[in-house]
């Protein structure tokens, strides 16, 4: 199976920007991009990022502001921050150069058992697997796991497998193409196994049970409802930032707040004032486990009367400028078509 998994990879891998130098700093830049995010939406990201940061010195000493806004829109933005974190840590400690241990990659903050294997065998070549989301799904085919590949039992079995699959110094030639695989061929639901090159040793493939695996792991989500307000006045309106730490911290958002009315919302100074919030819109948005529905609405304030260290007003030209959360991205979306309704009825 090895000899005809690498032969595959050679003739059909994809290139891939982070897979020119293979230099540490960079193998670890795109996995922790690529983490839950998909190979198109992070290539752009990829070379902004290397732009403006090329090495981990440049990274180390970068405004958190300035990496918030490259990253934007690839959410979990924890990770820029243990990025920058880490990067301080390797220059610190180690000369600039990311550790081959195991162990202490793990201790680097952000780092974890992927992004650690990424690391070791992408960049090192050293033997571990890197399992991301495609090459779960291949190996549960492979296999014929007939538990879901999240449980530590299926884990177990397909680090084993894929460990067996690394010859050495192969282990950048073997994983990648176990991704590969998994996102050109071996793909979720449909399949292409009459152009894939390991079918022989598939077992799914010869129980046809290709399209039942993986087995999903049953996980439901909890339903919200939220309300969005945008406060505006004269072309700007207001904005508030997360504070620093906690969840989505540093990010700005407008007001917004979960089961709650759009009043509760609107700041004291304007609520007795004649204007009633308008609904102009809702949307829909997931995260952590739970989907929200959100009602998105507009109204005209006074700003003279305003002054709070919470909110800011900023133009509404210039918010691109500021990182918002995907969440306040889409809102926002939202509020730009209906000022250009608005204008247009004016006019
Ligand atoms: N997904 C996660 N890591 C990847 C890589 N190195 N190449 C392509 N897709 C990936």
């Amino acid at each position: 199976m090895h000899t005809e998994l690498l032969q595959w990879f050679r003739k059909a891998g994809r290139e891939l920007p982070w897979r020119k130098d293979y230099s540490p700093y960079s193998v670890w830049v795109a996995e922790t991009m690529l983490c839950q995010t998909q190979v198109g939406r992070v290539i752009p990201r990829y070379f902004l990022w290397m732009r403006r940061f090329p090495d981990i010195f440049a990274l180390a000493e970068a405004p958190l502001g300035e990496l918030l806004r490259v990253w934007e829109g690839l959410g979990y933005y924890a990770r820029p921050r243990y990025m920058r974190k880490t990067a301080e840590k390797v220059v610190e400690t180690f000369q600039g150069e990311f550790p081959k241990d195991y162990n202490i990659l793990r201790g680097l903050p952000g780092i974890g058992h992927y992004t650690a294997c990424a690391i070791l065998s992408i960049a090192y070549n050293l033997p571990y697997p890197a399992i991301d989301g495609n090459a779960s799904r291949v190996f549960a085919r492979l296999l014929d796991l007939s538990l879901p590949v999240e449980t530590r039992k299926a884990q177990k079995m397909v680090f084993d497998f894929a460990l067996s699959l690394i010859r050495k110094g192969e282990a950048r030639l073997v994983n990648q193409a176990i991704m590969d695989l998994g996102a050109l061929i071996c793909v979720p639901r449909s399949p292409r196994c009459s152009f894939c090159p390991v079918r022989q040793y598939c077992l799914a493939f010869q129980r046809n049970t290709q399209i039942i695996r993986p087995v999903r792991r049953v996980r439901s989500l909890k339903s919200a409802e939220a309300v969005v307000v945008f406060c505006h006045r004269d072309g700007q309106v207001l904005i508030r930032r997360r504070p620093e730490g906690g969840f989505l911290g540093g990010l700005w958002e407008f007001p917004w707040k979960e089961n709650a009315s759009p009043d509760e919302l609107i700041p004291k100074d304007f609520r007795d004032r004649d204007s009633v919030p308008e609904l102009i819109g809702e949307i829909f948005h997931t995260y952590c486990q739970r989907r929200i529905k959100a009602r998105i609405f507009f109204i005209d304030v006074n700003r003279e009367t305003f002054s709070s260290e919470e909110y800011h007003w900023e133009e509404v030209n210039r918010l691109d400028e500021y990182p918002f959360s995907s969440f306040h991205r889409k809102a926002l979306r939202l509020f730009r078509e209906f000022m250009v309704q608005r204008r247009v009825k004016e006019t």
